[in-house]
């Protein structure tokens, strides 16, 4: 019995060691033309909200810490950061027209109204990224207004 639980933990601490050699490849870009942050003159509360509590899964530059380095919690990590930029990636905020724009940022709306986002193991471990009643309304205000700055825009060309 003994040696069996000891066989365990040496094939345990094995496959620890072989599947660090498996990492996906990093976030990391310094490409900023086409970020929102170039893009638009964001009131200085609202970028602050979004490089806090948005940009490491939603724009193609993540900030990592050290154990995001070790597998599995770097599959996990990835995996988040390719499932948000799906959805919606704030590097390419220039390459998008002004109907996906609306778009975006009626559904940034809806997930902070809801307050679904940030997903909740990332709150877990970053708590300053949770957003406040404050924070909520700080970003509702500024898609209000983005919002109807876009309608025109839009209806204009
Ligand atoms: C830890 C990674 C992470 C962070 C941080 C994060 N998101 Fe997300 N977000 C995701 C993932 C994963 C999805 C896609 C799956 C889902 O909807 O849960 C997503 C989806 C979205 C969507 C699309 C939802 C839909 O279904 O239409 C919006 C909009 C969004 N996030 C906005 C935000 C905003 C705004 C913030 C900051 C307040 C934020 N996210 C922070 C990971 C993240």
């Amino acid at each position: 019995m003994r040696l069996t639980i000891k066989i365990l933990v040496v094939i345990g601490i094995v496959a620890f060691v072989v599947i660090q050699f498996f990492q996906p490849e990093k976030n990391i870009s310094d490409e900023v033309k086409n970020h929102i942050f170039t893009q638009e003159q964001l009131p200085e509360n609202v970028k602050e909200i979004f490089k806090t509590s948005c940009v490491d899964c939603h724009s193609n530059n993540t900030t990592y810490v050290w154990y995001h380095n070790i597998a599995p919690v770097s599959w996990l990590v990835n995996k988040d950061v390719l499932a948000g930029k799906k959805e919606l990636n704030f590097s390419e905020w220039g390459e998008m027209d002004d109907y996906d724009k609306i778009g975006a940022i009626e559904d940034i709306r809806q997930e902070v109204e809801q307050k679904t986002m940030p997903i909740k193991p990332y709150v877990i471990m970053h708590p300053e990224a949770k957003l406040s009643d404050e924070e909520v309304a700080v970003l509702t205000a500024w898609i209000d207004k983005k919002g109807e700055e876009l309608l025109k825009s839009s209806t204009e060309k």
